[in-house]
């Protein structure tokens, strides 16, 4: 097709037959498929060129926003509801499983492997929690040496990647189940916190009068060879922001009760939450 002398009747499709090179089906559609949607977009807004490049600046200061502790691109997909979007497609679960949740831009690969019962806050100032339960297949079996990866924020709300007063990897680690599918860890209750507001993201939350508390979560990733790779949250039941979560994390099943279980060996007012979780085959 001609590219000479294109108007708004057929830009888009000159465009759209430029790609014909692209020699990955897959890939190929993808990019038609962007192609087509930001020509509808702009065909609908008709944005002046000042708005155009305004959205193009946005896009420059969220790429500049990041670096290897700072994702704002995975904040600006999960503010947009597009990481849980991109997640229920995913995640289609048909066995019973424990649904799924947001990972969010502050997964640090590579936590130490700890003993089963080790507390992670040893030390810490603030309420305390034992997480205990199994690991299971959908059909109730306990799933042995099972890998639960699990991280959180301090008590001031901040992970260790955005706290220099945190050493790294702090109330972060990996366990390994028991033969009978059991874990069990002892860390801080969780907090709520605000994601963070201080770059592009955070304008555009304001812009929608958003407010950027996500309520008190411990995140979890389990894993285990022939099952599906389980990335979630448990959510602190009774926290003011459940049906607020800014990044769309919150599921029903996944909201758990801290039940009061007196002091810790630290005198720290202590919780209990016991939760299994259930993975799919893969
Ligand atoms: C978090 O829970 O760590 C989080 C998730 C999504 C966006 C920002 C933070
Ligand atoms: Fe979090």
């Amino acid at each position: 097709m001609n590219v000479r002398n294109l108007t708004e009747a057929n830009l888009t499709e000159a465009v759209l037959a430029r790609t014909a090179g692209c020699k990955d089906p897959r890939t190929r559609r993808m990019i038609q498929s962007v192609i087509r949607h930001l020509h509808e977009i702009v065909r609908e807004l008709e944005p002046t060129p000042r708005e155009w490049l305004a959205a193009i600046q946005f896009l420059t200061d969220t790429g500049k926003m990041c670096d290897e502790k700072r994702q704002e691109f995975i904040l600006l997909s999960d503010t947009l509801g597009i990481s849980m979007l991109v997640d229920a497609i995913n995640n289609r679960m048909t066995a019973g499983g424990t649904e799924s949740s947001v990972l969010g831009p502050f997964y640090v690969d590579g936590a130490p492997v700890r003993e089963r019962g080790t507390d992670l806050a040893a030390g810490d100032p603030g309420e305390t929690a034992t997480f205990r339960g199994r690991v299971l297949t959908a059909g109730g079996g306990p799933v042995a040496s099972a890998l639960l990866d699990v991280w959180q924020t301090s008590a001031n709300g901040f992970y260790d990647i955005q706290d220099p007063s945190q050493p790294p990897m702090h109330l972060r680690a990996r366990f390994q189940t028991s033969a009978d599918g059991r874990y069990e860890f002892h860390t801080l209750k969780p907090v709520s916190y605000p994601i963070p507001t201080d770059g592009p993201v955070g304008m555009l939350l304001a812009l929608q009068g958003r407010k950027p508390y996500r309520p008190a979560h411990t995140h979890f990733i389990v894993s285990a060879p022939g099952h599906r790779r389980l990335v979630t949250e448990l959510f602190a039941e009774g926290d003011a922001q459940l049906d607020s979560d800014p990044v769309f994390g919150v599921k029903s099943s996944l909201v758990v009760e801290f039940k009061p279980d007196g002091k810790d060996a630290q005198g720290r007012a202590h919780f209990l939450v016991e939760y299994d979780f259930v993975l799919e085959r893969a």
